[in-house]
Order: C-alpha cells, then structure tokens, then sequence
C-alpha cells in the first residue's frame, strides 16, 4: 500500500497519493499531526489528545504504529445522492502509550477526498473508566482561511453565516445568543464548518462523522495563532462525556478538494460510519409531503386547540373547553390538504397540533405535557387516516417534545404502538426550548444518545425519523437510514421570521448537508407574509424559481412542499415541477459551484432515465453555463425550463417566473439568467 514509516512518525498516503497525514509525537511526547494536498500544507503540526480525570493522554507519549489496511468496496445506500457509494482508503492505526503504559489509539484514514481519524481507548489494566474533560485537538489553518461559520452554541444551529477572514472573524460574526447558557465563550463555531485558502485553490470541510455516545464537537478559534480546537459540549456539571472502556470517539473529519464542488461531491462522512444495522428496509420509503403547518407560521392560526387549559395532563376534558377558532388541525382542514395532495400526487400529508399539549407549549415546564396518543377533539384521527387511505395518501405523524426529552422517552414505546395501531410510518420530532428536567443542552452526550434510542426505537416500530432542533447530523444515516432528515441549521421558516438571505442556501450545501439530509421545507409561493393580513410583515427572499431549484440543490429524502394549497392553486405551472421531481437520486453531477455565490447541480432520477438541473445564485443576479456533456451520448432530451422572468427580483418581484421547452442532448451548452436571489429547474425526459 501507499504509506511508508519513518522514524519520526508515520505518513499515511491517500489511494490517489494527493492527501498526506502525518502523525508523530514532537519533544514533548505529544501527538501531532498534519496534512498536506498536492504537496501543500492542509492542516498544519496540530495536537492531539484526551483528558480525563482518570487519564491525560497529552503528552509524555511514546508511539507504535499497530497496523495497516486498505478498503476499496462499493456499497449501496437505502436512499440519497447517488446508488454506489465507492469507499476506498489508506488506514493506520497507531498507538500512543504514556510512561504508565497506558495507551490510547489513533486511527486515521485517508480517502481520496479527504481524512478521518479518532479516538480508541482499549479496554486495559489501570484504566476502567474516563469522566471526560475534553480533546486536545488542533486544526492549525495553512494561511488566513476564509471562514464559513455560524456561532458555536450548545443548544441550537438555527444561526446564519458569516464569511470573513479568520483574523476579521470577531469582528464579523455576529452573537447572538441562543440561550444564555448556550453559547460557547469567546469566538467559536459549530461544525461543519466550511474554509478557503485565500490564494490557491483549496477548500477545507471540517466537521465529525459517527456521533455516538459522545458529545458534538464545535471548535473555539484562536484567530492570532490561525488554529481552530475542539470544544465539546459539557453536561451543567462541566463533564463532556462519562466513557467506559473501551471506547472510541467520532470521527474527525477533514474534507478537502481544489474545487468547490469537490466538497459538494464528497461522501467520506458517510463512508466513515457503520453500514445500515437494519437489514430490511423496504419499509423505508422516501416521499415528498405537504402539511398543515405553514399556517402556523403565516400568522394568526396555532398549534393549540384552546387557548384556556387545564392543569392535569391526560385529565384535561377538552370538550369541555372552547376550541378557539384558529386551530388548522381540524378534521375538515386536514381532509383538505389530504385531497389537494392525492390530486397532485403528493404522497404524504404532515398534521402539526394534532394532540393533547399545545395550550402552553413554549413555555410549557411544570403544567403540562404532550401527550402522544391523544388527539383533540376536533381531529378524528381514525376517520382521517382511513379517508387518507382511501385516497392513497399517508399522514405523517408530529411529535413536539418541547425539550423535555426524559418525558418522550417514557412516552416512546406508546407513542410508537400508537402509529402503528394507525399506519402511521414516518414522524418529525421537534425538541423546542431547553431541555428539561435534566438540564442538558441539545448537543450534549445524554442528548446525542437520546437522539439515536427513539431512532433505534423507531427502526424497531418500522418507523421513519425527522428530527428537529436535534444534534446536527454526523452521516448515521447510513446506519439508521430510518433517519430520513433532520433539521439541524436555520431552515425555511425563517423566511416567516425576517427571512434567509439567498446566500444561505449557496452555503448550507457545503456545510450543515455533509453530515446528512435538512429538513429545509422548500417550495414558498407567497413570499409576502403580510399578504395573509394576520400581521406578520416578513418576505421570504427567494424567487418562486429559486424554489424550484432548492428541491435539486437541497435534496432530501423527506421533503416537503411547505406552501398552502391555495398558493399552489395559483400557479400549477410552476407547481408542475413539484409533482414531478423526485426525491430519491441514482447519480448526482455538481456542475459548477462557488460557497455563498452560486451551485448548479444535475441529478438522475433512481427510479427513470429523467435528468433534473438545479442552479441557485445569492444576492447578485448570474448566468448559469450549463454544460450537458453529462447527458448520455446520441439521446435527445425534452427539456423543461423554469426560470426567473426577466425582471424577477427576490426583493420586490419574486413571483415572476418563465417555462419553456427545449431540446437538448450532451452536445448543448445553455446560457440561463438567474434574477437576483433567484434560481433554475429543469426537468430533463428523453424523446422516445
Ligand atoms: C420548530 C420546528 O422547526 C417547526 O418545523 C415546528 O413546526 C415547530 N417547532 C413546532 O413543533
Ligand atoms: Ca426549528
């Protein structure tokens, strides 16, 4: 294989020869590493490292390279991007003893498109257990990086992002506390975190791959000396993690490519976790879903049923109390979605504040519960999803914790028996507020183990997973493909709260989609929330083609049509586009691509021979290239193009869009203008 041992450590070679990982130990006796691309520095000499308070594996190391391996295998997963997923690397495992003899483990691997390397602490005479108090471990930046990074916060990832300079990165990045007690002190992000080298071509992705049993990672930034640090999220007695021997850590992940769609195209956070422990997995079916829940957000509708309740949770008699008139999650409401979505073709229908709990959810502490079982009086559930049967449809279930994740999980086994006493095969989850009673925050270890139980729960139930507000996600999709989406980053609803400047969208794809599928709910028709006259004066800031685009640029197994039907109805052209893109790919084609400015992005269909192109730009109008040299040769194609209308505007003109048809072939080279914020889709069928 491609690695050779020196004396003064080891060089660990990717299958390509273009990636170096060196790791050693420096006078000290503290492991370093580095790694080099094309022969450039990547990541400069950083340490590594894990303190505990049984142990402190920092310095006075000795190191042995243990072993060797290399894997070069093609898997296949459940759902996603592409059918094959080809996994081939360079594995070390070396090993790093102190003057005890106790010893701590580092593997790393190197891919073609980046490393991965982790933690393993042997079971061993001397060391049982670890309270764990934090990692040593540095990303020193090659140069003055450009950074792509929302704030580090234990609690939530619903931030924007800021794009500057590391040594200009405390000036720009904005603070705003989540929670009091949330935020990361001094300057900090959340992974995954995108960088660019200033002069030559080189972009870097760093975030972890497998969360399990441990705390998420966010890093603290020393702007001066150009390094980022690891900083796990601490439980409210300062501990990261309670480890028993043996053990192993995420994994560090390391992503790297000399263009930007290297980091778009990359798999290696998928590649570095466990393939699927569920064998079958027919019953996991991807679809696109519409809801009764963009209500809620226009202004003026609720969750609750009441607006008075009761204090007893499971006692409340609900008949007894007045229902307060602006509750969508009525039987007759939810007939109506479920009749818009069987006309479209549209396989799932997601109903919000359908049960018990909702009066005082936000602040919702001592009083009051959820409850999973009970739904209010004005939602017949059992008629509901006999009529969602009768029509082909499928609800899909919500389960608002407000945080109090101790409770879900003594709710779980129920709730779960009661989806399936309905039929019911997919939930999201929601995790609003701090997390009670245990006083953990969202990223913590306990949280990180909760998260994964109610989906092993679910995989149990044959159930399918959307969790929100949920630790961002690390690639166990591949290991729990029940995990269908999360939320996880500031999604489309913040288009009902001031808005998502276009560029988030250019930038979520290289960041916050590495570690799995968003939750994003695209497809806004109605950018004007003030339209609704419910008082909410916000703009979504997007053109309606933008829209379009997002289900190609933001591809998610689970994906929604978030807009109200009637929305819909008013412009079934554009609409068209919906119904027919899918939501599961045999081969994905990043085209063209640049973080925070623009992505253009071709994608096979897994279940036809229909191409789709997505292109989004941010805040500044583009002309798309779009190159179909990727189309198989001598085939005609149909294409059918929306776009922005020549004076769209995603500030003042949204909604104005064009379609066209066109024949193409792998010959064709088109020219597309994308208005300000705007977008393109096109669907791609060949002539028979
Ligand atoms: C926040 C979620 O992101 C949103 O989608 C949901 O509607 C509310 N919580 C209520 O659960
Ligand atoms: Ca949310």
């Amino acid at each position: 294989m491609a690695v050779s041992a020196s004396a003064a450590g080891y060089t660990l070679q990717s299958p390509d020869g273009n990636i170096s990982f060196n790791i050693g130990t420096i006078a000290t006796g503290t492991p370093v590493y580095d790694v080099t691309f094309k022969g450039e520095p990547v990541v400069g000499e950083s340490t590594l490292g894990l303190v505990a308070d049984e142990f402190k594996f920092t310095d006075g190391l000795a190191m042995t390279v243990v072993g060797t391996d290399s894997v070069d295998e093609t898997w296949q997963p459940v759902w996603g991007e592409t059918s094959d997923i080809r996994n081939n690397y360079n594995e070390v495992l070396v090993s790093f003893a102190d003057a005890k003899g106790l010893t701590v483990n580092v593997r790393a691997r190197a891919f073609n498109d980046g490393v991965g390397f982790r933690y393993e602490v042997p079971e061993q005479r001397g060391l049982n257990y670890g309270t764990l108090r934090g990692e040593n471990t540095q990303f020193a930046l090659p140069a003055d990086m450009t950074m792509y990074v929302i704030p580090g916060d234990y609690d939530s990832d619903e931030f924007l992002y800021t794009v500057a300079p590391v040594s200009q990165l405390k000036e720009k990045m904005p603070n705003p506390r989540h929670t009091e007690s949330s935020r990361i002190p001094g300057l900090a992000a959340q992974t995954p975190l995108l960088m660019k080298h200033p002069e030559r071509p080189l972009y870097v992705n760093i975030h972890e791959a497998a969360l399990v049993g441990y705390p998420a990672m966010a890093v603290e930034i020393d702007a001066d000396a150009k390094v980022l640090k690891s900083h796990l999220t601490p439980d409210k007695n300062g501990v990261r993690a309670y480890l028993q021997a043996p053990f192993v850590t995420p994994w560090r992940t390391i992503m790297i490519g000399d263009e930007a769609t290297d980091i778009l195209a990359s798999q290696l956070i998928y590649n570095l976790n466990d393939p699927s422990v569920i064998e079958d997995t027919s019953w996991i079916v991807p679809r696109k879903f519409v809801g009764v829940w963009w209500e809620m957000f226009t202004g003026g509708k609720t969750w609750a049923y009441s607006d008075k309740y009761n204090a007893k949770p499971g006692v409340t008699d609900y008949s007894a109390l007045p229902s307060n008139g602006r509750h969508p999650a009525n039987t007759e409401n939810v007939k109506r979605y479920i009749d818009f979505a069987a006309e479209n073709g549209i396989p799932g229908v997601l109903v919000e504040g359908w049960n018990e709990g909702w009066e005082d959810w936000a602040g919702y502490r001592k009083n009051r519960q959820f409850l999973f079982d009970k739904p209010y009086p004005d939602f017949d559930l059992e008629g509901l999803v006999e009529y969602a049967n009768s029509k082909g449809v499928k609800l899909i279930m919500h389960h608002e914790t407000a945080a109090n994740a101790a409770d879900y999980e003594r709710q779980l086994d129920r709730a779960f028996d009661f989806m399936n006493e309905h039929g019911y095969d997919a939930v999201k989850t929601g995790y609003v507020g701090h997390i009670i009673p245990r006083s953990e925050y969202h990223s913590s270890q306990w949280m990180v183990d909760h998260y994964i139980n109610v989906v092993q729960k679910a995989a149990d139930h044959k159930i399918m997973i959307d969790s929100h507000e949920a630790v961002r996600p690390t690639g166990l999709m591949r290991t729990y493909p029940n995990w269908v989406a999360q939320e996880s980053a500031r999604g489309g609803e913040f288009e009902s709260f001031g808005g998502n400047p276009p560029s988030h969208t250019a930038i979520l794809p290289f960041t916050r989609l590495k570690g799995g599928p968003m939750d994003y709910t695209p497809g806004l028709f109605e950018m004007d929330l003030s339209s609704y006259g419910q008082g909410n004066t916000s703009r979504g800031l997007t053109t309606l083609a933008r829209q379009l685009a997002l289900y190609l640029t933001m591809p998610s197994p689970l994906q929604m049509a978030c807009d109200l039907p009637e929305n819909y109805r008013r412009f079934p052209d554009a609409f068209q586009f919906i119904k027919d893109v899918p939501v599961e790919w045999r081969d994905s084609r990043y085209l063209e691509a640049e973080p925070a400015e623009y992505i253009t992005v071709a994608r096979l269909d897994k279940n036809s021979d229909d191409w789709y192109v997505g292109t989004i730009t941010n805040e500044n109008a583009r002309k798309a290239e779009i190159d179909f040299s990727f189309l198989p040769k001598g085939v005609n194609y149909t294409a059918t193009i929306y776009q922005d209308g020549s004076d769209a505007h995603y500030l003042d003109n949204p909604q104005s869009y064009k379609i066209s048809t066109k024949k193409v072939n792998s010959k064709t080279r088109l020219k597309i203008d994308v208005a300000p914020g705007g977008g393109a889709a096109i669907r791609l069928v060949p002539v028979k």
